[in-house]
C-alpha cells in the first residue's frame, strides 16, 4: 500500500466506513479520497475522525455525476478505486426498484468510465486501451447475485472443509457450520431474484465488460451478510439490538427459517485490502464466514447476549429503555414474509483462502458480542443516524464552502 491513493466510494456507509478505519489503522502512508452522496444510509458522524485526518479528503456527491468524478480524478492521482456506493437494502428495492438501477448500475458504469479515462495512456497494437501501471478498480458485490440455495437441514451441521490447502489456512476456526451441502462458488451462475440483487448483478456484468472490452484492471468481491459497528439500524442485527433495548417487538419475516452466512465486517475489510494488493486482475473472489445461521437463531442469540451483558455489568443498564425482565423471546413477532424471500445463501470462500491466504478470523459468538457492546456504548451514534442529525451537521459544516 506504500504511498497509494485510494478512492473509496460509499465510505460514509457501514462497510465502506469500516474499510477506511481499517486502512488508516493498518497503513500510515496512504491517502484516501471519499466520495459519498450521504443518502439516509450515509452518515458523516461515522467517519468524523477520519475526515479530519489530513490524509483523507471528503467529497459529497453521486458516483453517477460525471463532472464530479472527473474532477476528483483530475485533482488526485488515484491508484485504486473501491466502489462500495450503492443502495443496499432489499426491502427498499422492493418499494423503489428504479433508484437501485440508477445508483447500482448506471452509477457504477459512470465510475468505470471516468476511471478508464483517467488511467488510460494510449492503445496497444490491437486497439485495446493501455493504462498507467499498478492501478485497480474493485467492485464490492454480494453473494445475493447468485440467487438462492436449498436448505437441507433444519438445524446447523458441522462443516468439514475437504480441501487440504484451505483447511490449513482456516486452522484456528473450529465452529464452522452449514444448513446444506451446496455452496456459491465463483463459477456459480448469476441468478438474482430481488431488484437489489438484480441491480448488483447488472453492476457486476458491466465491470466484467469493462475488463473484457477495454482491459480495465478490475476485481470483483462477492461477500455474504456483514455485521458489526456502524450498521444502520434498518438491517436485521442492529434493528434487533435497538428494539430489544427499547423493549419493542422484534419483527421476524415468515418463520424466521431463512439462512444467511454472517461475516464480521473487519474480516471483510481485510479481504478487500488483500484483493486490492494481491488479487489477480480480472478475477472474482467470494468472501464468506463459514457461518450459516437462520434469522430466528440470530434474533435469539442477540437476545441472550444482551441479557448476559446486562447481568455482567451494571454500566449498561442506563442504556435500557425497558425493564431488564422484558429482554426475552416473547418480544419476537412473526410478520408476513418478504416478497420473493431467498431461502439460503452460503458462500464458499476457498479461492480467496487458497490464493490469498484470507479466512474469516472472527468466530460469530465473539463478533456478535463485540458488536452488541459497541452498540451499548455508542447509543448517541444510533440516535443521531436515526434522527438524521448528522445530515444537519453536514449542512452546517459544509454549506458555506
Ligand atoms: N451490508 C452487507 O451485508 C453487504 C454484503 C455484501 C455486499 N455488500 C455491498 O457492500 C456495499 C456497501 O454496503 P453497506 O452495507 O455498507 O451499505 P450502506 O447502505 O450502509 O452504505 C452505502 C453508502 O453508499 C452511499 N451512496 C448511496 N448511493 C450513492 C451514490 N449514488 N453516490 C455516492 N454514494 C452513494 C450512501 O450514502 C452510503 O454511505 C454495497 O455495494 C453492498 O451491495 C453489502
Amino acid at each position: 500500500m506504500k504511498n497509494k491513493t485510494i478512492l473509496v466510494t460509499g465510505a460514509a456507509g457501514f462497510i465502506g466506513a469500516n474499510f477506511v478505519k481499517y486502512l488508516l489503522k493498518k497503513y500510515d502512508d496512504i491517502k484516501i479520497i471519499i466520495l459519498d452522496k450521504l443518502t439516509y444510509a450515509g452518515n458523516l458522524g461515522t467517519i468524523i475522525d477520519e475526515i479530519s485526518n489530513p490524509d483523507v479528503e471528503f467529497y459529497k456527491g453521486d458516483i453517477a455525476n460525471k463532472e464530479l468524478v472527473d474532477l476528483i480524478f483530475a485533482k488526485h492521482d488515484i491508484d485504486y478505486v473501491v466502489n462500495f456506493a450503492a443502495e443496499s437494502h432489499v426491502d427498499r428495492s422492493i418499494e423503489n426498484p428504479q433508484l437501485f438501477l440508477q445508483t447500482n448500475i448506471l452509477g457504477t458504469q459512470n465510475l468505470l468510465d471516468c476511471t478508464k479515462k483517467a488511467w488510460m495512456t494510449g492503445k496497444d497494437d490491437k486497439g485495446y486501451p493501455v493504462y498507467k501501471p499498478g492501478r485497480k478498480y474493485l467492485q464490492v458485490s454480494t453473494d445475493e447475485v447468485y440467487g438462492s440455495l436449498d436448505k437441507k437441514y433444519d438445524t446447523p451441521h458441522p462443516l468439514n472443509i475437504e480441501d487440504e490447502e484451505v483447511r490449513k489456512v482456516v486452522k484456528d476456526r473450529k465452529d464452522l457450520k452449514t444448513y446444506g451441502d451446496t455452496f456459491f462458488t465463483e463459477e456459480t451462475n448469476l441468478d438474482p431474484r430481488s431488484p437489489y440483487s438484480a441491480s448488483k448483478t447488472g453492476a457486476d456484468h458491466i465491470v466484467v465488460a469493462y475488463n473484457e472490452t477495454y482491459h480495465l484492471p478490475v476485481n470483483i468481491t462477492r461477500c455474504s451478510n456483514n455485521y458489526g459497528p456502524y450498521h444502520f439500524p434498518e438491517k436485521l442485527i442492529p434493528l434487533i439490538i435497538k428494539n430489544i433495548l427499547e423493549g419493542k417487538n422484534l419483527p421476524v419475516y415468515g418463520k424466521g427459517d431463512n439462512v444467511r452466512d454472517w461475516l464480521y465486517v473487519e474480516d471483510h475489510a481485510k479481504a478487500i485490502d488483500m484483493v486490492l494488493r494481491k488479487g489477480k486482475v480480472g478475477e472474482v473472489y467470494n468472501v464468506g464466514g463459514f457461518n450459516e445461521e437462520t434469522n430466528i437463531n440470530i434474533v435469539k442469540l442477540t437476545i441472550n447476549t444482551i441479557r448476559e451483558l446486562m447481568d455482567e455489568s451494571e454500566n449498561y443498564h442506563s442504556v435500557l429503555k425497558t425493564d431488564r425482565e422484558n429482554i426475552n423471546e416473547s418480544l419476537i413477532t412473526y410478520v408476513g414474509d418478504r416478497l420473493g424471500h431467498d431461502m439460503r445463501y452460503a458462500i464458499d470462500p476457498s479461492k480467496i483462502a487458497r490464493e490469498l491466504g484470507w479466512y474469516p478470523e472472527t468466530p460469530f459468538t465473539d463478533g456478535i458480542r463485540k458488536t452488541i457492546i459497541w452498540y451499548l456504548e455508542n447509543q448517541e451514534w444510533v440516535e443521531s443516524v436515526v434522527s438524521g442529525d448528522y445530515q444537519k451537521y453536514y449542512d452546517q459544516m459544509y454549506s458555506n464552502r
